[in-house]
Formats: structure tokens, C-alpha cells, sequence
């Protein structure tokens, strides 16, 4: 059964989703603007975030809030973390994969979240000892365990990010793997890592709402969660490595070769 929070984090998400597909595949009626270059930011990702906050702070007025595209807010040491559309550039594309992520976390632990794709209607959530699921259906991750077999994620950099040594990473890992995937939403990378679809997942230089939901899920499926050098993930890691745990050395070996 879904804690009280995950129905609140879905009441959310799923009235902020309604906006987010009215206004998908609309080119013309969006309003992009570029934080920096390959950066964007849309009038759908304000009006889903205000959305979301307006739920949240109905039911959580006291808790303290990190938002991409409004800001932090102070309050007591429950944190609430949200990326109102995680892959602007696809929603921009009209390329159906992205998602809405909430996450609940408390002294530095992040203890629920979830990542709604309203366009697939795929309802990814997870809460500590509490397994991850989507929709009814219960995640595990993968068992594959010979790298050749494994399809892995990653995201790319863009404009002023720039990843040291990204394509050497990347020819470390074509050559023992069975491919490499750049799908565009770090969060559901994640997920999708949670559901077995993908292997494993690494990318640089990402932010706590990106993929806050996304390692609970990928933990509580089974997975492991660490940065690129393999020490523990902590709340200050930007560079993730995430797998279903059978391949995580050797995966961070390949990565830390550099
Ligand atoms: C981005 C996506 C993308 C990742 C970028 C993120 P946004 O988030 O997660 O996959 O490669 O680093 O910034 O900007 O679409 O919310
Ligand atoms: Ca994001
Ligand atoms: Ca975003």
C-alpha cells in the first residue's frame, strides 16, 4: 500500500501532469527560454512546478523546499525536492519522455519519491523499506551480470558543461557492452534502471532534483547507488554511477581507468 505522502506526492503530480500534456507536442504556443546554451526553460515547466508547490504547501506548509526552477525555501528539516519536467529538451521535441519528480527527504536521507510520466501514464514511487513500483507493479532490477549483455545509460554534456574525458568513459564502455543509451531525463534513467530495462546508468554533473527520486528507486529495487569513484552516494554528488549491483565494479572500473 502507497504511505499517506505517496498519495500526496501523486495528487500532485498527477493535476501539475495535466498541464504538462495539454500543452505537449504544442510548439507554438510554448515560451522557451535559455538558461545557458542547450539549457531551456519553459512556461510549462513554471506552471507545473507553481502547481506542484501549491498542492505540497497545502498539505506540508512547514517543511523546507529545493525547487529547479523557483528556488529554495526554508522551513523545518523535512525537505521537499522537485523537478517539474525532468527533460525539457524532449518535451520541447515532442519526444515522450519525461518526467515529473517529487522527492521527500529528511536530514540528508531521501526517504520517498516518485516520477510521474503523464504522456505514458507511468507512475514510478518508492519509499524507504517499502520496494519501488510502478503503476501496480512491483520493480526489480535487472540480473544481468556479463557486461557484454548490458545496455547502460548516460547523459551527455551540453553547451558550457563540460564532462573531462566523457568519450574515452564512453569508448571504455562500448567495448564491453551491449550499448549505450542517451535518453534525456537523468530521473527516469534511473527509473528505468529500477525497472531492469537498463543495466546500469552514469552521468556528471547532476543535480539533487534530478535524480533524488531516482536513487531510492534504483535502492530499494535491488540496486546499488554510487558516485563514479564508488564511494557512497552522498547529497553533494553530482557525478552518479547506478546499476543492478552485479555489474557495479566493473563498471566503476571501467569508469575510474581515467
Ligand atoms: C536534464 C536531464 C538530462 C540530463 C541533464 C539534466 P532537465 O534535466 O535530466 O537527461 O542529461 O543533465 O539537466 O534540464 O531536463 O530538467
Ligand atoms: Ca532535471
Ligand atoms: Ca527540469
Amino acid at each position: 500500500m502507497q504511505p499517506a505522502v505517496i498519495n500526496i506526492f501523486e495528487k500532485a503530480a498527477k493535476k501539475a501532469g495535466k498541464i504538462l500534456i495539454r500543452d505537449f507536442g504544442e510548439i507554438e504556443n510554448l515560451q522557451i527560454e535559455s538558461k545557458s546554451v542547450g539549457d531551456f526553460v519553459t512556461n510549462v515547466d513554471i506552471k507545473v512546478e507553481k502547481s506542484i508547490l501549491e498542492t505540497l504547501k497545502y498539505y506540508y506548509p512547514d517543511y523546507s523546499y529545493i525547487t529547479e526552477e523557483s528556488g529554495n525555501i526554508k522551513g523545518d528539516n523535512n525537505t521537499i525536492i522537485i523537478d517539474p519536467i525532468d527533460g525539457t529538451s524532449n518535451f520541447i521535441h515532442g519526444i515522450p519522455h519525461v518526467g515529473i519528480v517529487i522527492a521527500k527527504m529528511t536530514d540528508n536521507e531521501i526517504t520517498d519519491g516518485i516520477i510521474y510520466n503523464p504522456i505514458l501514464n507511468e507512475f514510478f514511487w518508492s519509499s524507504k523499506g517499502k520496494g519501488s513500483w510502478c503503476n501496480d507493479r512491483r520493480l526489480r532490477v535487472s540480473k544481468r551480470s556479463n557486461l557484454s549483455e548490458c545496455l547502460i545509460g548516460t547523459g551527455l554534456p551540453f553547451g558550457r558543461r563540460i564532462y573531462k574525458n566523457y568519450l574515452t568513459e564512453i569508448d571504455e564502455i562500448l567495448k564491453v557492452s551491449a550499448g549505450i543509451r542517451r535518453l534525456g531525463s537523468a530521473g527516469l534513467d534511473l527509473a528505468y534502471v529500477a525497472s531492469g530495462k537498463l543495466d546500469g546508468f552514469w552521468e556528471k554533473d547532476l543535480n539533487l532534483w534530478d535524480i533524488s527520486s531516482g536513487i531510492l528507486l534504483v535502492k530499494e529495487a535491488g540496486g546499488r547507488i554510487s558516485n563514479i569513484k564508488g564511494d557512497e552516494w552522498r547529497v553533494e554528488t553530482r557525478d552518479i554511477l547506478a546499476s543492478n549491483s552485479l555489474i557495479h565494479n566493473e563498471l566503476n572500473e571501467k569508469l575510474s581507468l581515467l
